[in-house]
């Protein structure tokens, strides 16, 4: 049965014999099943490509996780998986192929959107900003006024800054450390002016990465930088050339903003924003890191796209984080999902999976347009350990609210770090193990009693326990390991919008704030009556103009 005519997700037998295991199991004491198990460390365990993952600190046993790769199977997880791989327009509010692991495919494969094979495409872009990024790198292109380019400015909003800007962080040692990169995303004016206030125009280039070159916040922004570089030169517009590149897939309005379309590198519909990073939309990222590194990072994701195609159920890594997203969400009620690396680099990690899982699966109608009446995508969120500990991890081990929680480590620290600091590795990483440790098996009060706590004290000291985690470790973190965590999640979060039934590749929901801004914005500027703006909002925008003296 297809998707739309498909049998709803809570009405299916396989979800059913999931409810009724649910209630018959109870609580999983994780201490209780490890003691009955003292292989399941082992034996809950996969592997894919640098990548080890323990899911044994999860409240399931053999039969949960055979229930839900069943639940799998019954809602046509890898038939819909085979349909976006071969180019079916499976985006059905958009009518558009879900493409991305097209762009990390090898010249050899065949990849069809509308009968076209895009992968000659998707080598072409990057054999051009291949080129590019070597004469930025090697000081060959340079500015207006024959100055070499010393920092590199990438101008985008959500996909089109998230996803670069995560990964110059990442792969931050692997970068070029002769030029600065810097992100600016918000139409906050300050974004921008802390970005360019102590640069040199004639060694700044700007990237403006924009999919379809209309989002108000990067438009605005490049207007404003254009600006700037032309009063800094004192230049006419013929300075720009040197100065602004585009990564886009509109050739017009980049035409139209005056950047020569050769300085634009082209990306294609069937790529997502969120899922762009691996596009022309990682111009700054390969500048950053050459492009070399940035193929590895690509067979990095092609390694993961292969494993999620053919592993079989039981050993397929993203069908099982999906799963147990959708086990926690449906039958355990949980709202959210923590993202936890314990690595300085993947500072920004999180909150690029925010938007990778909650614009992707915050939906509530499903693929036919029903309301869903189960749970669909959690809030993501996180920032890297040990910080965390000191901040929200409290609510996570004593908290009323169950939190499955991915932890990421690595087992080497980045080369370039110096010997001193080297040492601090292990202390990092014993934080990781100590708390999926702490959260899994918690601190019983006789074990509490036992250190001669005062009663009283007893049930404020006491761990509960049963917080579930996964735990992914890697041997280091380099551009090829990056590429398979990030395709990991891609793939995790298809399999729950597979499962959930929801079209994982529109985001309807960001467009009436967008026009809603736009209706409200003139109000702002002079004493004009916005139709239809409801008694709060009128009075807020009163207030902001007495404020502004307006
Ligand atoms: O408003 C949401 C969104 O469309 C995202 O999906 C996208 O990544 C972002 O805006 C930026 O869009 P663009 O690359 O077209 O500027």
């Amino acid at each position: 049965m297809n998707a739309e005519g498909r049998t709803r997700l809570d009405q299916m037998p396989e979800w059913i014999a999931l409810r009724e295991h649910r209630e018959q199991l109870g609580e999983v004491r994780l201490r209780e099943v490890f003691a009955a198990d003292p292989t399941r460390g082992e034996r809950y365990a996969l592997r894919v490509g640098d990548l080890y993952l323990d899911y044994s600190k999860h409240l399931v046993t053999d039969e949960t996780l055979r229930l839900l790769r069943a639940l799998a199977a019954a809602s046509g997880v890898a038939e819909l998986r085979d349909a976006m791989f071969r180019g079916d327009k499976i985006n059905v509010t958009e009518g558009r192929s879900v493409l991305h692991t097209a762009l990390r495919a090898p010249l050899s494969k065949v990849v069809e959107s509308d009968g076209e094979n895009v992968v000659p495409a998707v080598h072409a872009v990057l054999t051009k900003m291949a080129t590019f990024s070597d004469r930025v790198r090697s000081g060959d292109w340079t500015g207006h006024t024959g100055k070499r380019i010393r920092t590199v400015v990438n101008i985008g909003i959500g996909g089109s800054d998230l996803g670069p800007a995560m990964a110059y962080d990442a792969l931050r040692a692997y970068s070029a450390r002769h030029l600065d990169f810097r992100f600016v995303s918000n139409v906050d004016g300050a974004d921008l002016h802390e970005a360019i206030r102590d640069l040199d125009a004639a060694e700044t280039l700007f990237i403006v990465a924009s999919k379809t070159f209309t989002t108000i916040e990067t438009i605005t922004n490049a207007t404003s930088a254009r600006d700037w570089l032309l009063s800094e030169l004192g230049a006419g517009q013929d300075a720009v050339a040197k100065h602004f590149v585009a990564l886009s897939t509109n050739a017009e309005k980049v035409a139209e903003f005056g950047i020569d379309p050769a300085n634009m590198f082209e990306f294609w519909d069937w790529v997502g924003g969120r899922y762009s990073y691996d596009s022309a939309i990682g111009l700054s990222l390969m500048i950053a890191i050459g492009h070399d590194r940035f193929r590895e990072m690509l067979a990095g994701f092609h390694l993961v796209d292969e494993h999620f195609l053919s592993a079989p159920p039981e050993e397929n890594v993203p069908l099982l984080l999906g799963l147990l997203g959708v086990w926690y969400g449906g039958f355990h009620d949980a709202q959210s999902h923590a993202v936890l690396p314990y690595s300085h680099y993947l500072s920004k990690f999180t909150a690029y999976l925010q938007q990778l899982d909650m614009e992707s699966n915050g939906k509530s109608v499903d693929r036919a347009g029903r309301p869903v009446t189960w749970q669909t995508g959690p809030v993501v969120w996180g920032t890297p350990g040990t910080n965390g500990q000191h901040a929200y991890y409290q609510l996570l081990h004593q908290g009323t609210k169950l939190i499955p929680a991915d932890l990421i480590g690595f087992a080497k620290p980045v080369d370039d770090l110096p010997p001193g600091l080297v040492d601090q590795h292990d202390l990092l990483m014993a934080n990781l193990f100590a708390q999926s440790q702490a959260l899994a098996f918690g601190k019983t009060a006789d074990e509490v009693r036992a250190e001669g706590v005062a009663e009283e004290l007893v049930p404020h000291k006491t761990f509960h326990g049963n917080r579930p985690t996964t735990t992914i470790l890697a041997s280091e973190l380099t551009p090829s390991v990056l590429g398979q965590l990030i395709a990991l999640y891609e793939h995790k979060v298809f399999v729950q919008g597979a499962i959930w039934n929801i079209d994982s590749f529109d985001q309807w929901g960001v467009e009436l704030g967008k026009v809603l801004a736009k209706r409200v914005e003139p109000a702002l500027r002079a004493d004009e009556q916005v139709p239809g703006l409801d008694n709060s909002t009128a009075t807020l925008v009163a207030k902001y103009r007495a404020l502004r003296g307006r």
